[in-house]
């Protein structure tokens, strides 16, 4: 290369335009080098410094962006693997209706949380549901600077290079008014024209074909070497967004038209309806043309159109109150039932799962079903109704199965005129079929109705609940130990190595006292023992909420898991205060349950976990192995940060939820009794006894709009 290149700062906008000329010829010829001769010219390290050059001046001056620029397709990069990538703003899952009635429902549950009288309009958009996988894209200064996958959520993976090879994403944004930050959230997805071809071309190479068009757009965008996803004609639509430095728009709709006029491709089918009906009338129409879409879509989505109203709603854990996916009904196909198998999971639940006859329905082929509970299997529903008119499944049946979209199959209906007469009905064990204890079906003593799960009493002893509780450990969402999965946690925990989740992180050290070492165990070697202890190292910091959720205690999914952190901050006092919760009046539970989101029945199942010794045993062990991290304090702008508050008294400007919500996105701890550490009371009209005893103790206290003045009027914030 050798020539020196004047710094960008100093190029004029001549200057500027001459060179992005001939750095876009240069890459390309050095492109056609390496892809179509497999003959590089210059090294990796100098093509990339004229990558970096021609984006560098691009930045500069996004208006110069040429059409053939190398930014605006391909940009062949390949990668170790994906950095992992926090998203701004949550992106969020939306909650599903299943048939009109459920639309109807989420537009009057809307009117009635906005306290909109039954007969006032409530604009609603309506747009398909692409059956693609979400992507969000940030913009500064109208250049893209970051493609991240929808993750968990909250953290995806950086897939920038690969997102650059797409033409439907433009590199730099067109139009006028471009806010600084922009983060456009959207679709990708392959027509099935395309997915067709790029079948013919993997038989003609003799090569596996794929199975539909979702999973293979997924596959494409997550190539580590950018060169194969610009090969895959990838599509993208946009539809949302996460954070904007400046808003153009106040409704949904008006966002969309701006995202077309800075250049993305919307989707053309997406109306607005002031009623439901002609809502509901627009999702058949559109259920009536799905076949000769050219890409698969499984529903169609409402949102609210106003977003001062949207902010109102709010979000209930991963949902948005202000949207709904209306879906499809779904696929259907006959098969045989093969065997039922008893499967035990890490609460002890058995679980029936059907074993089918491989049949393909919509594009995938399909070999298991699930079957919830023994009650399923007799043709009982929940509330004793019956299903499938009351059929039983029994071993050898013809039955019919349902799929959608990446949900489990289930089974619809048994041909009983295929029935052989010598069947006998599927005996249910009552014995669990891992290590020989009782399985119960327990009374609710509540309901006094039986459980509809039978569960294996064995507890600790029973090997299939404690390799599935260490599988959980282990997993993605949990502790994630790379090369520590669950052929590891099957294999270490037969061979005695590891029994319990304290066990993982004594691992090494046990190991170096051991005659039989790790190391020269089958497939395993030196190196891989030695990376292994090291993975296991590597997570002895951990988030308190991967800790929490990791311990596998029935209904703490990740969601309960991260409010719980967020409100106690140390794995010490959870134990502790789970520890000292005695039944629903105890001040444990009311404290617990007072958390946004978490009720009842989740305090019920801590409270049963950490009743069992065996259980804290393990977890103090553990805690001995760990150094938890406690989660950021969300807002520590906010007057109310880290406050512990109590609301009570009937609020009139905002519902108790909101207003919970609203204290725990600033911060604060929201608690349901006032005590000596309560920081704050919030008290509407007709507060009683809880204000009563805050002015004793000297608690501040406010009104609503004290509230309002003190955390700002931004229900949303
Ligand atoms: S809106 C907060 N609109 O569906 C709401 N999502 O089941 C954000 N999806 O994760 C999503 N088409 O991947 C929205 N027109 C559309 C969509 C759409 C497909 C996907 C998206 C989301 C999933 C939720």
């Amino acid at each position: 290369m050798g020539e020196t290149l004047v710094s960008v700062d100093e190029l004029d906008a001549a200057a500027a335009e001459a060179e992005l000329r001939q750095l876009a010829e240069k890459i390309a010829f050095h492109d056609a080098r390496y892809y179509n001769d497999d003959a590089p010219e210059i090294s990796d390290a100098d093509y990339d410094v004229l990558r970096r050059r021609n984006l560098a001046i691009e930045q500069k001056f996004p208006k110069l962006v040429r059409d053939d620029s190398p930014s605006q397709h391909v940009g062949y990069v390949v990668l170790d693997k994906f950095e992992k990538a926090a998203h701004a703003l949550p992106m969020l899952s939306l909650d599903n209706a299943f048939n009109d009635e459920d639309v109807r429902d989420f537009a009057k549950r809307a009117l009635r949380i906005l306290k909109l009288a039954g007969d006032k309009v409530l604009s609603l958009t309506a747009e398909p549901k692409i059956d693609g996988l979400s992507l969000s894209l940030r913009y500064e200064g109208g250049v893209l600077q970051t493609a991240v996958t929808r993750g968990d959520g909250s953290v995806g993976e950086n897939v920038t290079e690969n997102a650059r090879t797409i033409a439907d994403i433009p590199n730099v944004l067109s139009g006028e008014n471009i806010p600084d930050v922009v983060e456009i959230r959207g679709e990708v997805f392959m027509t099935h024209e395309a997915f067709a071809k790029l079948n013919e071309r993997m038989k003609e190479e003799g090569k596996a074909e794929y199975v539909n068009p979702r999973n293979t757009a997924a596959g494409s965008l997550r190539q580590l070497d950018s060169a194969v996803t610009a090969s895959r004609p990838l599509k993208f639509f946009a539809y949302a967004w996460g954070e904007m430095s400046a808003m153009p728009s106040d409704t949904q709709m008006g966002m969309v038209a701006q995202m077309a006029d800075w250049g993305f491709q919307v989707n053309p089918l997406m109306a607005v309806f002031d009623s439901i009906e002609p809502l509901i009338e627009h999702f058949h129409r559109i259920e009536t043309e799905r076949v000769s879409l050219a890409y698969d879509i499984d529903g169609v989505v409402y949102k609210v159109n106003d977003l001062a109203l949207q902010a109102r709603l709010g979000f209930v854990s991963r949902f948005p109150r202000w949207a709904i996916a209306h879906k499809f009904p779904a696929e259907k196909a006959w098969t045989i039932l093969r065997n039922i198998e008893i499967q035990v999971g890490r609460t002890g639940a058995l679980t029936p799962v059907a074993r089918l006859e491989p049949i393909t329905v919509g594009g995938v082929v399909v070999t298991t079903a699930t079957l919830h509970n023994q009650d399923y299997v007799a043709g009982i529903g929940k509330d004793g109704e019956e299903i499938r008119s009351g059929k039983d499944l029994r071993i050898g049946d013809r039955v019919q199965i349902q799929r959608a979209g990446d949900v489990i199959p289930q089974i619809l209906d048994v041909d009983l005129e295929y029935r052989d007469a010598s069947s006998k009905p599927f005996e249910y064990p009552e014995i669990c079929p891992a290590c020989g204890s009782h399985a119960v079906r327990e009374i609710n003593e509540k309901t006094g109705k039986t459980d509809s799960v039978r569960r294996c009493s064995g507890g600790l002893i029973c090997p299939a609940q404690v390799k599935e509780r260490l599988k959980h450990l282990v997993s993605r969402n949990a502790f994630d130990i790379e090369g520590f999965g669950e052929k590891q946690v099957e294999s270490f925990y037969d061979a005695g190595l590891v029994a319990n989740a304290a066990d993982i992180f004594t691992l090494r050290k046990r190991d170096a006292h051991s005659l039989k070492k790790l190391k020269d165990r089958e497939g395993m070697g030196a190196l891989s023992a030695a990376k292994l202890f090291d993975a296991i190292d590597d997570k002895r910091k951990i988030d308190l909420h991967r800790l929490l959720f990791g311990l596998g205690i029935r209904h703490v999914g990740q969601q309960t898991a991260k409010d719980m952190a967020r409100v106690y901050r140390d794995a010490t006092v959870i134990s502790d205060a789970m520890q000292a919760m005695d039944g629903q009046h105890s001040e444990a539970w009311l404290e617990l349950t007072a958390i946004d989101g978490i009720g009842d029945t989740v305090a019920a199942s801590l409270q049963e976990f950490f009743r069992e010794s065996g259980n804290v045993k393990v977890f103090e062990a553990l805690l001995e192995e760990l150094e938890p991290i406690a989660p950021e304090i969300a807002q520590t702008d906010s007057p109310v940060a880290g406050k512990t508050i109590v609301f009570t008294g009937s609020l009139e400007q905002m519902t108790r939820d909101e207003a919970k919500a609203m204290a725990e996105r600033a911060g604060a701890r929201v608690s349901g009794s006032v005590s000596i550490k309560t920081d704050l009371v919030v008290a509407g009209p007709g507060a009683g006894s809880k204000l009563k005893k805050a002015v004793e103790l000297g608690v501040d206290t406010v009104d609503e709009d004290g509230w309002f003045e003190l955390i700002g009027r931004d229900k949303n914030l």
